[in-house]
């Protein structure tokens, strides 16, 4: 590997491959042991030394009744949502804990029926509508909810889920505009004051290289933090699922990613998993940015966002942080960052590279990291150990919403700037109370245009598209 990050991008991209095919089965069984015995040791704090001495020598089946079974509801249960239920399904597996999906909730009736099928939940808990949420939350013995809409609904639900003493694993990003992350940052706070426990879908905080390796950044394995550079770059466009549904409305929601109220643009929907991974190493958040991008080979086609972001960060330290994401048909790809340190490199998946010295690679175990982040919660949630992670993904969705409307404005934007924005992109009723909204009319954007957009203007700038 070169020592300059970007141009390391081949390299890294390797690495990453070979970092992938890594997570096998033996990580898996280590785990699970490991589990088991941390499984054990919890239960001697908790049982008379004559049943633990019986219960050691037991099967894992027994060791699993004496925790706390996890009924779990899931919030849109489109291709995420029935991938967390499966996640969620094998890490209790993994942990040992008894546990089931009892219900599921989704805006359409068939997507609802079907995920009921799937993991078997009864008829009359499956769901559907606006208030779909409220009703699966509201079924008996619901400890444990997955939230999984498009992010547009993420603040709403997840407040509700709060305020409904769930523990929660909530899908990134969380919210599309600055008033949607105040609806989260609060709702994060309530549920650290009922000791509720939160996991986000940031999943590379949970994937042991990236754990492994930030430990080491943070320790000074390559001195002090430069230059940082996040990239979702895809080779190719993202789905458009045309515009199906006979009010403005349904064709929005089920054409989600194309509008910014529900998908917050490419940067936050994707991008805001290399942000969140540049936040952690800095340990901050930037205080500023500007950026700008376009909307190049989505023309033609509904919607409003744009699929190309180039955008500058400065942390509170001085570190840069530079970000590029785009959704363009083109010869490379790559999802990844690099860091640059006073005394090295490193490719925070799993390498360092200390200037004039051996490179350090992460070769240890790893359990895929969608299953890791639920054994987690599961974990916390048994063992009542602290874990929180509803600031943090605001946090790093802040980052996001900040270097977009960078880029969309043209202008420098502010941290603080953002976050006490008034301005909310989707309906009025969508952080006031979404189970009331209703089928039925709902704008839709021109694509954003640099010196023609300008969200922190009362009232703000953004032209509407032509009827
Ligand atoms: N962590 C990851 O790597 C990862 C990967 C994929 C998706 N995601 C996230 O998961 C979320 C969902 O993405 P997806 O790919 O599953 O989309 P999807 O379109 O496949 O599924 C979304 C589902 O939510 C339903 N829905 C929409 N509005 C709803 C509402 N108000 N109430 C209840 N249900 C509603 C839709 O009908 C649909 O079934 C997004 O935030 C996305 O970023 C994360």
């Amino acid at each position: 590997m070169t020592n300059d990050p970007v141009t390391s991008l081949i390299d890294a991209q390797r690495f990453e491959r070979t970092i992938k095919q890594k997570q096998n089965l033996k990580g898996l069984m280590q785990a699970d042991t490991n589990q088991q015995s941390l499984s054990r040791r919890q239960f001697l704090r908790n049982s008379t030394l004559a049943a633990a001495a019986a219960v050691v020598a037991a099967p894992a089946m027994l060791r699993a009744q004496s925790k706390t079974p996890l009924n779990a509801v899931i919030i849109g249960v489109g291709g995420r949502g029935s991938g967390a239920g499966r996640d969620f399904t094998e890490a209790l597996k993994i942990a040992g804990v008894e546990g089931k999906i009892v219900a599921v909730a989704d805006i359409f009736p068939d997507a609802a029926k079907r995920a009921g099928q799937t993991f078997e939940v009864s008829e009359d808990k499956c769901f559907s509508g606006f208030d779909a949420y409220q009703k699966a939350l509201a079924v008996p013995g619901v400890n444990y909810a997955i939230l999984a809409t498009p992010p547009g609904f993420r603040a709403s639900h997840f407040k509700a889920a709060v305020e409904a003493g769930k523990n929660v694993f909530m899908e990134k990003p969380v919210a599309v505009d600055g008033p949607g992350i105040q609806v989260v940052y609060a709702a994060a706070d309530a549920a650290k004051e009922k000791n509720l426990k939160v996991a986000a879908g940031t999943q590379r905080r949970h994937q042991a290289g990236y754990i492994e390796t930030i430990k080491r950044l943070k320790e000074g394995a390559i001195g002090d933090i430069v230059t940082l550079r996040a990239y979702w770059v895809n080779g190719g466009p993202i789905w458009h699922r045309g515009d199906q549904g006979s009010t403005e409305l349904e064709r929005q929601i089920r054409n989600w990613y194309h509008y910014i109220w529900l998908c917050g643009d490419h940067i936050c929907e994707q991008h805001v998993h290399n942000l969140d991974v540049c936040n952690w190493i800095v340990g901050d958040h930037p205080t500023k940015c500007w950026g700008m991008g376009a909307r190049q080979q989505l023309e033609g086609k509904s919607g409003e966002i744009w699929d190309n972001f180039a955008v500058e960060y400065e942390y509170p330290n001085g570190a840069r942080m530079y970000s590029y994401c785009g959704q363009i048909k083109r010869e490379w790809a790559s999802v990844s960052e690099g860091v640059q340190g006073t005394k090295g490199t490193s490719n925070p998946s799993g390498l360092i590279q200390p200037k004039g010295g051996a490179a350090w690679r992460y070769k240890g175990k790893e359990v895929g990291p969608y299953v890791q982040e639920h054994v987690d919660l599961i974990n916390a949630i048994q063992k009542d150990t602290p874990l929180n992670e509803g600031r943090q993904v605001a946090e790093s969705t802040l980052t996001a919403i900040m270097g977009r409307e960078a880029a969309y404005s043209g202008a420098g934007v502010e941290w603080d700037q953002v976050l006490n924005s008034k301005f909310t992109y989707g309906p009025d009723l969508l952080y006031k109370d979404c189970a009331k909204m209703e089928w039925g009319a709902f704008r839709t954007l021109q694509p954003p245009m640099p010196s023609m957009h300008d969200i922190f203007k009362d009232p703000a700038v953004l032209p509407l598209a032509k009827a």
